[in-house]
């Protein structure tokens, strides 16, 4: 299955590496299309290709990994006929810029904010629970890492943790969309325990 990716960042360039090295194809989707191909050049993986955010809107699976503070849902609202139909991996987690609170309200995650922008679009949430860095070191200490995948569509959850299948994580059903409020939250709370009580360097 070909996987559309939007973004360069931390995460993009990583989820790029990590299904193309599961035998996937994917197209990497950035703003400065030289860029991107600077970037995959130097990743040198055979179903690695580089591109506009277009050609990866392409693929029948996309996987925007854009901040939402930097404007994801006005965007991701733009596209909303080419994304029709099409699996979201949606990977957001809604925090503010110096990650000590959220851009949403309680009562609601990024991933139904998505799901709700884009209601033809068949949203999985997943990768929230993953920081970058882990996929430089996803066994750490020897304990595999897991994804928590949410949807309500069963058909598209199905087929992202098959994607997730070649990885080196373990991909678990954690059940509808409305458990991302819960994963976003609890990945800010291990993000702030990172930096006080399990310090990861
Ligand atoms: N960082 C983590 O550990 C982590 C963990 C789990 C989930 N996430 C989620 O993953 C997503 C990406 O996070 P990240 O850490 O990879 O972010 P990042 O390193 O800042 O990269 C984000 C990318 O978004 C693209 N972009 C599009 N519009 C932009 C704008 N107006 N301003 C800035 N960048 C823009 C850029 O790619 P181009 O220039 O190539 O277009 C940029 O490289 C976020 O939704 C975040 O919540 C992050």
């Amino acid at each position: 299955m070909k996987i559309g990716i939007l973004g360069t960042g931390r995460m993009g360039s990583r989820l790029a590496a990590m299904y193309a090295k599961a035998g996937h194809e994917v197209i990497l989707g950035s703003r400065d299309v030289e860029h991107a191909h600077a970037l995959v050049a130097g990743l040198g993986l055979e179903r690695l290709a580089a591109g506009s955010y277009d050609q990866a809107l392409d693929a029948p699976i996309v996987l925007p990994a854009i901040f939402v503070r930097d404007g994801l849902l006005a965007r991701l609202k733009q596209l909303e006929s080419a994304l029709a139909g099409k699996i979201l991996i949606d990977i957001t987690n809604p925090f503010n810029a110096d990650y000590s609170d959220f851009t949403t309200p309680w009562h609601v995650s990024s991933a139904e904010q998505i799901a709700e922008a884009l209601p033809r679009a068949r949203v999985v949430g997943a990768f929230k629970n993953v920081f970058w860095d882990t996929f430089d070191r996803p066994d750490f200490d020897t304990t595999v890492s897991d994804v928590l995948v949410v949807s309500d569509d069963h058909d598209a959850k199905r087929d992202v943790m098959r994607l997730g299948k070649a990885t080196p994580f373990r991909h678990v059903d954690a059940g509808p969309l409305v458990n991302a409020r819960t994963v976003e939250r609890m990945t800010l709370l291990a993000n702030q325990l990172d930096y006080s009580f399990f310090p990861r360097a």
